[in-house]
């Protein structure tokens, strides 16, 4: 898949508490090599800021609520996250921004790829060069 994608997941409603889960290739696009998550962010925070040239992610608010918003090269768009029962899909080759997190949120994030520093694209303007070479 090469454009983000709001995914509903599963949510078993039952009275002593909801489940939700994902699972490749059933709700996930892809399978997990990393997890990994944020949380204690302080009010005001900002994460991220970058794009990877491989990687792609799958990002649910386990609790509280964030923004993410995604910048393809030419166009911003802002995803809400403020549901364990969704996550955003972000393709690999978008600059992202996690921002507004409430308090105690937390962010889960599934990963396809393991943790490298050489995929990440860290200025902006290098994202937006390479992009459009495309
Ligand atoms: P970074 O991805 O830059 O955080 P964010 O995008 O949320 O602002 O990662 C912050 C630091 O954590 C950076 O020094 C690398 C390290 N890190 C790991 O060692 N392993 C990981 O899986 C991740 C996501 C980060």
């Amino acid at each position: 898949m090469d454009k983000p994608l709001l995914i509903t997941l599963p949510k078993i409603v039952d009275p002593r508490g909801n489940l939700s889960f994902f699972e490749h290739p059933n709700q996930l696009p892809f399978e997990i090599e990393r997890t990994y998550w944020i949380y204690d962010v302080p009010g005001g925070e900002v994460r991220g800021s970058h794009a990877f040239k491989e990687q792609q992610e799958f990002i649910i608010a386990l609790s509280g609520s964030f923004d993410i918003v995604l910048n393809d090269g030419i166009k911003e768009e802002r995803f809400s996250l403020n549901r364990s029962y969704y996550g955003l899909y972000i393709p690999k080759m978008y600059w992202r921004r996690l921002e507004n997190f409430s308090t105690n949120s937390l962010a889960l994030i599934v990963s396809d790829k393991s943790y490298n520093s050489e995929d990440y694209i860290r200025d902006f303007e290098e994202f937006k060069t390479l992009v459009n070479e495309k």
